[in-house]
């Protein structure tokens, strides 16, 4: 058995409550809500986020099995924001399964989309906390902003690390953040434990989206669920390409960037600058630093008393890094 089913098998009980209150979700008198709806969201998926939310309710002393429905709101979020992120990469493939943009078209996905995240919304509205509804919104927010951001950066050669950071962490590491949050959030806890799961949730967050486009250099479609090399051929300069740039003559670099941003761009060129990127340094680098975040998220559960929460919370950390879908 692999890394990921090993540490994800010990979330079975879990995951099967979250994926019965996932498909309850799913019930809409339109037909085709349901059919996009199961073909997207049930039978895969890690389940990362609701999983977190669930175990920092624990963390929490909150062991009611209200944790359950409310923690769908993460992933009802994260499946819309990937249905909207398809269409915009004109993506074909999704979780190993073509993408809904791609069999039912773009208006089909991005109506979708609304649907899920107005769900997660009424998820929210219905726990009558306006505390976790306005991190629900407020994370939204910044999602989309990170999404703008990406966009606006799109075949800009010149993007910066910082940039870059600023792009993951909008429109990934928030939402992992907000799951961790709104477990202290709904269980009533101090705002200083909420504050140190938020924490915990956006470091994790920034590794994970490291991990992330370190694997779109390094995996395998049949082992990723999605093409490789897709962040270059979007135009998206992920860190990957931003470190080996850094290491490249400045006439090479020149030479790379106008074939690429040209017409003339063959597969081949693509498939040039991806091993250029693989037998560059940037990869290990890259893994140091994921691993680097992964550390600093654990730090901030030192001050809880141990417990068996907790002692998930840091495996499902720990996982990030070893991931490899
Ligand atoms: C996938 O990243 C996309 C995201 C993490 C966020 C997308 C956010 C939006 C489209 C904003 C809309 C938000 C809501 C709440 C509906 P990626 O493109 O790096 O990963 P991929 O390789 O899996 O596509
Ligand atoms: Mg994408």
């Amino acid at each position: 058995m692999d890394t990921d089913n090993t540490v994800l098998s010990h979330y079975k009980k879990h995951v099967k409550k979250i994926n019965e209150e996932l498909e309850k979700g799913l019930s809409s008198r339109v037909d085709l809500i349901r059919d996009i709806g199961n073909h997207t969201l049930l039978g895969h998926g890690k389940r990362l986020r609701p999983l977190l939310f669930v175990l920092s309710c624990r963390l929490c002393s909150n062991y009611g099995e209200e944790a359950y429905r409310l923690s769908t709101i993460f992933e009802y979020v994260h499946t819309a924001s990937l249905l909207h992120d398809d269409v915009l990469d004109n993506a074909e493939i999704r979780r190993n399964k073509p993408s809904v943009n791609h069999v039912w078209g773009n208006h089909a996905a991005i109506l979708e989309g609304d649907f899920l995240s107005s769900k997660a919304s009424s998820i929210a509205v219905g726990s009558n906390s306006s505390l976790l509804l306005k991190k629900l919104t407020d994370t939204s927010m910044q999602m989309v902003e990170g999404q703008i951001l990406e966009l606006s950066y799109t075949h800009n050669w010149n993007i910066s690390k910082e940039e870059y950071m600023g792009i993951i962490t909008a429109k990934t590491a928030v939402l992992i953040s907000a799951a961790c949050a709104c477990g202290a959030i709904i269980s009533g806890a101090e705002a200083d434990v909420e504050e140190s799961l938020e924490r915990f949730g956006l470091n994790m967050g920034i590794a994970f989206q490291l991990m992330d486009d370190l694997l779109d250099y390094t995996s395998s479609k049949e082992v990723f669920g999605k093409p490789v090399g897709k962040d270059l051929k979007e135009g998206k300069i992920t860190l990957p390409l931003i470190y080996t740039l850094l290491s490249l003559e400045e006439s090479e670099r020149k030479r790379l960037e106008s074939l690429l941003k040209s017409q003339r761009a063959a597969e081949e060129d693509y498939r040039n600058l991806i091993e250029i990127v693989r037998s560059n340094g940037a990869l290990d680098q890259i893994r140091d630093e994921a691993q680097t975040y992964v550390n600093k998220a654990a730090g901030y559960l030192s001050s809880f008393p141990d417990s068996p929460a907790k002692e998930s919370l840091l495996e499902l950390n720990q996982y990030i890094i070893k991931r490899k879908y």
